[in-house]
This record gives C-alpha cells, sequence and structure tokens, in this order.
C-alpha cells in the first residue's frame, strides 16, 4: 500500500488531519489500533475554542457542531464561598468558547471520513514505524492477521500519550518534560439539568471542583480526590454530597442530581515532548503533549497541532515548501508552552495543595486578585478563548 500521509490514531487529531488533508486532495490513510466503537466510548473534555471550531468546519464536519453547540461568553470561578463571572467576550476582544463534547466531535469526522470514501484502518496491531529519518518511511502492523507494509511520504504520530511514535526520536534528540500532580479527578456524567448555564471551577478546602455539560439536560462534573481513591467507594450519593459540600449557593442548594451515566477517575498530568519531529515523522496532540484539564486545553492544543501540520503539508505539496517541514516543531511548542502554563497555573490555583492552610489562604488571595482586576480577568479570559495561531511562512 502506498499514500501520502500515514496516519497512526484515529482519536480527534489524526481524525481532523485526515480530513482537512483528504478536502485539499492530500491522499492519507489512518490506521488505528482499537475499533470504532472503542473510540467513541471514551468520555472526555468538552469545551472548544473558537480555532477549534473553525478547523473543524474547514473540515467540513461543524454542522452539528453549528447546530447542537452551545456558546459560552463567560465562565465561573467560585472560591470563599462566593462565584465570580469571567466576562469572556468583554476580556478577550468579544471571543468565547462553544461547549461540544468532544466525542461527538469524533463522531462527527468518523462519518465525514466514511462519507468522504478515505481509508481508516481499525483494529491494527503491533505498528511499527520504518526509516523515519529516510526519504522513503513506511510502517507496518497486523491486520486481520496478516502483515501489511504502508509506504508514504510523511507520518503522523497522532497515536495518544500511549502511542509508540513518541519513542521514535532518539533518545539523543529527545527531551521530555513532565509534572505529575498527587491528585486526580472522580468525573460524573449524569443526564441532569446543569447546575449553572455557565462552567463552574471551584476551589474549596475540601479540594477543587467542576461543573461542566454536555447539553441543556445531559452534566457532567467533577471533584478533586487523593490518587489511591477507588471509584467502587464512590456511590452516586456520596459523589452528590461531596460536590455540594464544595460548592457556594445558590448552586448547592440547585444542584439536581441523578443517577451517573459513566464514573471513573483520572489522574493529572502535564508533559512536553521536544522537538516533535524527527526526520519525515511528525508527534501530533496527545502523543506529544498532556495538560492537566483545567483550562480545557488538551484538544484545543491537538487542534493548533493539527492546523500548523496541514498548513505547513498544503504549502509543501502546492509550493514545494520543503523548508516549512523544520519549523512545525517550533510553531507548536511556542503555543503549547504557554497552554502547558495556563494548565499549570489554574491547577495550582484551584486545588487542594497540602494540608497547610497557608496555602490554601494565598490560593483565594490570587483568585480575589485574578477575578478582582481587569487585568486578571484579561488574563484568565484570553488564555480560556485560546491565544492566537501564529502564520504559517
Ligand atoms: N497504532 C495505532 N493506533 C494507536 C497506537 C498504535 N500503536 N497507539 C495508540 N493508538 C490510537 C489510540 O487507540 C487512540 O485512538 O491513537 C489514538 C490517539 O487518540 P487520543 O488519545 O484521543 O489522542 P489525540 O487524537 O491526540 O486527541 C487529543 O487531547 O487532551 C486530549 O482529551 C483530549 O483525547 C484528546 C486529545
Ligand atoms: C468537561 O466538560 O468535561 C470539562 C470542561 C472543562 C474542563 C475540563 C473538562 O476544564
Amino acid at each position: 500500500m502506498r499514500t501520502q500521509i500515514a496516519i497512526i490514531g484515529a482519536g480527534p487529531s489524526g481524525l481532523l488531519l485526515g480530513q482537512l488533508l483528504h478536502n485539499a486532495g492530500i491522499d492519507n490513510v489512518i490506521i488505528e489500533r482499537r475499533s470504532a466503537a472503542y473510540v467513541l466510548g471514551r468520555i472526555r473534555a468538552g469545551v472548544l475554542e473558537e480555532g477549534t471550531v473553525r478547523l473543524l468546519r474547514e473540515a467540513g464536519a461543524g454542522a452539528r457542531m453549528d447546530a447542537e453547540g452551545i456558546v459560552h461568553a463567560g465562565v465561573q470561578l467560585a472560591f470563599g464561598g462566593i462565584s465570580r463571572r469571567v466576562d469572556l467576550g468583554a476580556h478577550a476582544n468579544g471571543r468565547t468558547v462553544l461547549v461540544y463534547g468532544q466525542t461527538e466531535m469524533t463522531r462527527d469526522l468518523m462519518e465525514a471520513r466514511e462519507a468522504a470514501g478515505a481509508l481508516t484502518l481499525y483494529e491494527v496491531d503491533d505498528t511499527q514505524i520504518h526509516g523515519a529519518d529516510s526519504a522513503h518511511p513506511a510502517l507496518t502492523f497486523t491486520l486481520n492477521g496478516q502483515r501489511e507494509r504502508l509506504e508514504c511520504d510523511y507520518i503522523a504520530g497522532c497515536d495518544g500519550f500511549r502511542g509508540i511514535s513518541r519513542s521514535t526520536i532518539p533518545d539523543s534528540i529527545r527531551r521530555e518534560y513532565e509534572k505529575v500532580y498527587p491528585f486526580g479527578w472522580l468525573g460524573l456524567l449524569s443526564d441532569t439539568a446543569p447546575v449553572s448555564h455557565e462552567i463552574v471551577y471551584g476551589a474549596h478546602d475540601r479540594g477543587f471542583s467542576l461543573c461542566s455539560m454536555r447539553s441543556m439536560t445531559r452534566s457532567r462534573y467533577y471533584i478533586e480526590v487523593p490518587l489511591d481513591e477507588k471509584v467502587d467507594d464512590w456511590s452516586d450519593d456520596r459523589f452528590w454530597d461531596e460536590l455540594r459540600r464544595r460548592l457556594p449557593e445558590p448552586y448547592a442548594s440547585e444542584l439536581v442530581t441523578g443517577p451517573s451515566l459513566e464514573k471513573s477517575i483520572a489522574g493529572l498530568r502535564s508533559f512536553v515532548v521536544e522537538p516533535m519531529q524527527y526526520g519525515r515523522l511528525f508527534l501530533v496532540g496527545d502523543a506529544a503533549h498532556i495538560v492537566p484539564p483545567t483550562g480545557a486545553k488538551g484538544l484545543n492544543l491537538a487542534a493548533s497541532d493539527v492546523n500548523y501540520l496541514y498548513r505547513i503539508l498544503l504549502k509543501v505539496y502546492r509550493e514545494k515548501r520543503e523548508d516549512l517541514l523544520l519549523k512545525y516543531s517550533s510553531l507548536c511548542l511556542d503555543r503549547i508552552w504557554k497552554a502547558e502554563r495556563f494548565s499549570w497555573w489554574m491547577t495550582s490555583m484551584l486545588h487542594r495543595l497540602s494540608d497547610n492552610p497557608f496555602d490554601h489562604r494565598i490560593q483565594l488571595a490570587e483568585l480575589d486578585y485574578f477575578t478582582g482586576s481587569t487585568e486578571g480577568l484579561q488574563t484568565i479570559a484570553r488564555n480560556y478563548v485560546g491565544l492566537p495561531y501564529a502564520a504559517v511562512d
């Protein structure tokens, strides 16, 4: 088999890149370790920056998002018994975010790809990368018990944090930066009306909480828990009681509870690999970086990597601008490190960092300062809606 771009991974990164390239007439094949149903079963975040929204439209997969996504012009930061609104529009030049589940975005991209007749090979095993630093890279993998070879011009490693692409970059060149946080998020999904029409990030001396949503009838809530906590120890009632204790009024008394559709614990991590390119291999999305979910940057960073790689490849094929390939890593990393900083800062400001009450009072002062001053609100709002993309040239 031969294609122009071989894409490893059918998560949001691989699917979005594949669809943009396909529409531009650049042939690509996606190989994915799991089944389509498995990929769609993963519940992830759901806040899209305008740049992500534009890319999905450009990929021709934005119709349902435009019909069903909910524009949010503000977010709430709750602390010390009150909740303060960050007016995104007012403090970030009229920009807003769109609440639309990553699972839905993935489904739309899968459907668009199928309608376009582009090839995705699901349930492949033992993916291997060959000749990444040569002029003739290739992938080999097992499909239906048979070993296959896919030759290509370039490889996009969109295979997530636990994929194989990253380790193809030799140790002598690869640098990894990591911070693992000593707490996790216990998440619950329920068919109940959200407690607020805006997302609420809460700091409390019992720990962080987050009230989010997928629609006006489906809510997504999280509470910070110790890393060794077991999800089986958390009945729905225990979850709702703990969440309620961490919320200020009127949210605490207005919280609508109901049976959980899903409940799980996820650890929090910050991670970046440099560089994101090795020869003809390009790392995209979670394969190259992880952020803690506080700030909703994970999916949006994946989209900004896709944006850069797509625009570079367009110029490579249309204008023979091979020189741009060497710019991919630094274009991405410039934006990634700023989003890493924002996610780390939001995490540090909102979670229970220690048993020392001093730390908690410092957090309250920081929250009061940032939500109580124009410059503070601008800092939060401009980072939350997403920093601008750099031009590719
Ligand atoms: N061969 C083929 N596919 C693989 C391999 C492999 N060796 N290893 C992993 N994959 C697949 C995974 O099964 C998964 O479907 O790659 C895909 C990677 O998808 P994601 O983990 O969703 O990563 P990405 O597409 O970069 O999505 C961006 O940002 O913060 C997050 O929640 C956000 O998941 C979202 C991510
Ligand atoms: C979510 O809706 O799942 C969500 C929202 C905002 C975040 C993280 C997760 O920062």
